[in-house]
């Protein structure tokens, strides 16, 4: 890599492009402003003499195998002990696999490790926590409001990954939790810890650890939205699986969502909730999603969006108002705010409602974020609701997706949303009239097919 005149480089903070001299824009992923100055490397990248699957150091002599021939131990996977965590894994944590865990600071990432440790050192398993953050007596006032722990479990406050990779190599746990990564260095990187050289340097260490010694090691890293520090991003590529918490840090629910799995199903969520006694899962996902739903409101409607494999109901709410100034404002919370723009537009163009003059505010309840468009027929009634000043029967459910000349389109897995939504309770539920007779097919719940927005509005209001 080209140096500057004192020595150092330009990185992206958050994808670790390299440049020797500073630009506004990173030609790697188009940020704005994300260039920081680092000192070079003293050393070469060590990491790259290593063979990130094989778990040899390269040299070392490999022979090439048959496909067929490769067994895969069934026993491969250890249960953290919460469900929520198993199932965004894929069903456990894999020997031998690096888990990055990403979130805003104080979502609760700590406690949640925190947590996995406890459940997998009560089974017996020797596991270690290390944390560069905060002292051991921090941890054992967190620890203390979690549970109990046993022996099993051993605590290290260390930054230094040099000691950090010894102490592993003597102690050999099944399962290391590493608390935060911008906060470890290592000696062979001259740059400040949590600088993108010294990130990536860190995460190469661990790398060798977990796939030399068959060790689980699961990784913390922040996510800033300054980009001061660096962002998990230059890790993901390195790590086997990527996981984000989600959720409002002001209440008290908190998403899991796996983006990247070497071993499972990516687009899987856990939905758990902060008490103080730690995370605990929530079971029924869509229950919790719907509770404190206000009665007969105008403007508010249930959908049902697929995450994963798991259908969860939420909440859309809608404001519609005349507007005070010439450009009415437009507002949305949980969903994109293109695509309800649009949606009004289609409203306003095929079934002659002026909404023009309109303001109008869109709201996705629980903190979750929906993007599927599956949700814009869910969009439309709560929007026609507010402005009909007409509450949606309480029991009813609705999806689809809507098109541009107003039309309600097929969508995926029909028959499991209307499925969770007679589950959770619901009476009637209109889909896409495409979907209306796999829905129907041994169901309790009445469905209504609706055809185009035009439809809609004529059976509903
Ligand atoms: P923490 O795990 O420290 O977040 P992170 O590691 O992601 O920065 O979570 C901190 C928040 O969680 C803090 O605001 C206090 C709250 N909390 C509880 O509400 N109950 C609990 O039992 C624990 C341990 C934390
Ligand atoms: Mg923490």
């Amino acid at each position: 890599m080209a140096k500057s005149k004192n020595g150092t480089v330009f990185c992206c903070s958050d994808c670790g492009y390299e440049s020797a001299k500073w630009m506004g824009q990173c030609p790697g992923c188009k940020g704005w402003n994300t260039f920081v100055e680092e000192q070079v490397d003293k050393s070469p990248y060590k990491a790259a003499n290593f063979s990130q699957t094989s778990g040899r150091a390269r040299g070392e002599r490999t022979q090439p195998s048959v496909l067929s021939q490769i067994e895969i131990r069934p026993d491969d996977r250890i249960s953290t002990g919460i469900g929520e965590l198993d199932r965004v894994l894929g069903g456990g944590l894999v020997q031998g696999s690096l888990t990055l865990v990403g979130g805003d600071p104080g979502i609760g990432k700590s406690t949640l490790l925190l947590q996995v440790c406890r459940n997998l050192s009560s089974e017996g398993h020797d596991v270690l926590y290390i944390s560069g953050e905060e002292s051991l007596a921090q941890i054992k006032m967190r620890a203390d409001r979690i549970g109990q722990f046993t022996d099993k479990m051993l605590l290290l406050c260390e930054t230094d990954l040099d000691v950090i990779s010894e102490v592993i190599r003597t102690r050999r746990p099944e399962a290391v939790v590493i608390d935060s990564i911008q906060t470890m260095y290592s000696e062979n990187v001259s740059s400040a810890p949590g600088s993108v050289s010294q990130v990536r340097e860190s995460t190469g260490i661990l790398l060798q650890l977990a796939k030399g010694l068959g060790v689980s090691v699961m990784i913390v890293g922040h996510v800033t939205k300054e980009g001061t520090v660096a962002g998990p991003r230059v890790l993901e590529h390195m790590v086997d699986a990527v996981l984000y918490f989600e959720g409002d840090r002001h209440a008290s629910y908190r998403i899991l969502r796996g983006v990247k799995n070497r071993f499972g199903s990516t687009n899987e969520i856990g939905v758990f909730e902060m008490r103080e006694n730690g995370l605990t899962e929530v079971k029924n996902a869509s229950e919790y999603m719907l509770s404190g739903r206000p009665e007969d409101a105008n403007g508010s409607v249930v959908t049902c969006t697929m995450e994963g494999t798991r259908p969860l109901l939420v909440e859309i709410q809608a404001l519609v108002c005349h507007s005070n100034f010439g450009i009415p404002r437009r507002q949305t919370t949980g969903t994109d705010f293109n695509r309800v723009n649009l949606l009004m537009a289609v409203l306003e163009k095929r079934s002659g409602l002026q909404l023009g003059s309109c303001d109008a505010y869109v709201n996705i309840t629980g903190g979750i974020k929906v993007q599927e468009p599956a949700v814009d027929l869910g969009i439309v009634l709560a929007v026609l609701s507010s402005f009909k000043n007409q509450a949606i029967p309480r029991k009813l459910a609705a999806f689809g997706e809507v098109g541009l000349s107003g039309e309600v389109r097929a969508v995926s897995q029909a028959r499991q949303r209307a499925a969770e939504a007679e589950k959770l309770g619901f009476t009637s539920c209109v889909v896409p009239s495409v979907c209306a007779a796999e829905c129907e097919k041994n169901s309790g719940i009445k469905i209504i097919g609706v055809g185009s927005v035009r439809e809609v509005i004529e059976r509903l209001f």
